[in-house]
């Protein structure tokens, strides 16, 4: 076993910590049942010997000793199973939720070069066979292991030399099952990515259903699902060729161990040194065989599998969280900002998407950052607020550097308006008081009237309760964007960050919207970025950002007539300006 597949079974076994006197108890009870199978043979055994000279009482007993067995196996098999599934399904389930958590704790950088599609599939699919793992690949590996180590004992005590005939047999059946599973293993390894690829096919179709249409590429998409679903077929054909191979080759081991049993066993038999009821006892043993290899070969394939799931999960857990906890608690921020000669590419580019830049914002005053698309603003905001960390320079607020800051406390003092608001599957209110579970219902009002909201909301039958989302109420683009207002409003910001925040709206709410805003803004550290001039002429500092660098700043009028740049930039904007403007 490679040193991966090791730390993965160790960290895997290590989740039985906290269960172990279930596990032993379960343990426990397994190692009986499986004793219990060995005895029918036995009694046969017995019974044949003593056949001669039984009576009924003696035949009656081996009646009453065989059913009682069977009864007492059954119950030790069925407590087993319900503990030991108790303990693998627990052991997953803490592990789902522990995975869960530790993604939501990991830094936007872990999240850039992942697909959802792939997390997904690690919290569920993955887990998902965890739980087949613990709660009976192993058991079943284990108790067949301990059938096939019991048998050969018995047989041993009953005669070394005839059970040469099974041990002869036991390099054939270790073989094979490794054989079959090192094969099979990769064939479902190969299923399960042409399964994830038409998972990724559908997820493609369905979140991209409205592009399609309206490109009238309806069949590009089912294409590529028709591809994957070949490719699936294909290879769960060519798994079963092997699958379908080895209960023959199963078969012909046992058949082999019988016929070699039958044959030696035989002669010596007919010599008088072997009992006829000691032949049926080991020839009853040999046909045993069949399940123990059938099932251990299968289920050595299927651990293998579960350990390579274990391993993307492990690798998800070994992640380093965001370290949101430690540093400075600030009570209240001022809310200063200043950035010192920071430089910073993306993980695993070379390209730097902010080069030496400096800018200081002071408490309470607003600075609009203007600048083409793709120049950096959206990624100076996100190192901000320390979602990544500039390779070069120091960002401060307040005077203390983001290192030394609690960062949970920076984002909770901070309104955060992104481009593209998130609205979650739930109520109004839901979605607006999450940032802040105490807001009181006068906030809430408070909030959705500076946002421009309250009218919307009261034209629905059931107000704030109104379920919104998929299973909801749909919300246009600029009633989004409102509702993320009225939700970042709701938490009283110290540091405002808003990117584009008026678009998607009519002029006349948009003109509300800009007012009650301005209001807002009063007081806190804005940083906007803008492209539109009202919100631009109503900073106190406007940056151009070229390339990752501040061009330059200042007010209005001195860019206009000191940078090029932003002349061009404002004259750009003049066909969109209005009237007041
Ligand atoms: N997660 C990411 N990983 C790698 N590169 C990124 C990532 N996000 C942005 N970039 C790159 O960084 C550069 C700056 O992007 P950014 O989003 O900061 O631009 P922006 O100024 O906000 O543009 P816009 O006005 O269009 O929103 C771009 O070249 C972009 O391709
Ligand atoms: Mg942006």
């Amino acid at each position: 076993m490679d040193k991966d597949k090791s730390s993965t079974l160790k960290f895997l076994l290590a989740r039985f910590k906290g269960h172990r006197g279930m596990t032993f108890l379960g343990g426990v009870l397994l190692l009986f049942s499986t004793f219990f199978t060995l005895v029918p043979a036995i009694l046969i055994k017995e019974t044949i010997e003593q056949i001669v000279n039984a009576d009924s009482t003696y035949l009656f007993i081996i009646f009453l000793l065989i059913i009682g067995s069977s009864v007492i196996r059954g119950i030790l098999y069925y407590g087993q199973r319900i503990i030991l599934e108790r303990v693998g399904q627990t052991i997953v389930h803490d592990l789902r939720i522990e995975t869960i958590q530790h993604i939501n704790n990991l830094s936007f950088a872990f999240f850039d070069d992942k697909q959802v599609g792939d997390l997904i599939a690690r919290v569920t699919s993955d887990t998902d066979l965890l739980a087949n793992f613990y709660g009976f690949t192993m058991v079943s590996i284990i108790n067949n292991i301990l059938t096939l180590l019991g048998i050969l004992v018995v047989l041993l005590v009953w005669n070394p030399v005839l059970a040469l005939a099974f041990i002869f047999l036991l390099p054939f059946i270790v073989h094979a099952m490794y054989k079959y599973s090192v094969t099979v293993r990769p064939l479902t390894g190969k299923i399960r990515k042409s399964f994830g690829q038409l998972t990724a096919s559908v997820q493609q179709t369905f979140n991209g259903i409205e592009t399609l249409k309206l490109l009238g590429t309806e069949g590009f998409e089912a294409q590529k699902f028709s591809k994957s679903s070949n490719n699936l077929l294909d290879r769960n054909v060519s798994a079963s060729k092997v699958t379908s191979l080895w209960m023959p080759y199963v078969h012909f081991l046992t058949a082999l161990g019988t016929a070699f049993t039958l044959f030696w066993g035989g002669y010596l038999t007919i010599k008088g040194t072997v009992t006829l009821g000691m032949l049926m006892g080991f020839i009853t043993y040999m046909d045993m065989l069949v399940r123990p290899i059938r099932q251990t070969g299968m289920q050595i394939g299927s651990a293998l599998n579960s350990i390579a799931a274990g391993s993307r999960v492990h690798e998800v857990l070994l992640q380093e969280q965001e370290d949101l906890e430690s540093g400075e608690w600030f009570d209240e921020f001022k809310g200063q900002i200043e950035i010192e000669d920071i430089s910073f590419a993306y993980q695993g580019s070379s390209k730097e998407v902010i080069k030496n830049l400096s800018l200081t914002i002071p408490a309470g005053k607003s600075v609009a950052l203007v600048g083409p698309s793709g120049s950096g603003k959206s990624t100076l905001v996100n190192l901000i607020l320390g979602f990544y960390k500039p390779q070069k320079g120091i960002i401060k607020i307040d005077g203390l550097s983001l290192d030394e800051i609690n960062l949970r406390k920076l984002r909770t003092a901070t309104g955060h308006l992104s481009q593209d608001p998130f609205i979650f599957e739930g109520t109004i209110l839901e979605n607006i008081t999450f940032g802040n579970p105490q807001a009181s219902l006068g906030d809430v009002n408070e909030a959705l009237e500076q946002a421009i909201l309250s009218d919307f909301i009261q034209s629905l039958p059931e107000g704030v309760n109104t379920q919104i989302g998929e299973k909801g109420v749909r919300l246009s683009g600029g009633q989004k964007q409102r509702l993320a207002i009225a939700r970042v409003l709701i938490t009283n910001p110290q540091i405002l960050i808003l990117d584009e925040p008026t678009s998607n709206l009519d002029k006349k709410t948009e003109d509300e919207l800009q007012k009650s805003l301005s209001n807002v803004m009063k007081g806190r550290t804005v940083i906007t970025i803008a492209h539109r001039l009202w919100t631009i002429q109503n900073s106190d500092i406007i940056a151009f950002i070229n390339e990752g660098m501040i061009e330059d700043f200042g007010s209005h009028d001195y860019l206009y007539d000191n940078l090029d740049l932003y002349k061009e930039f404002v004259e750009s904007q003049v066909f969109t300006l209005r009237g007041e403007n």
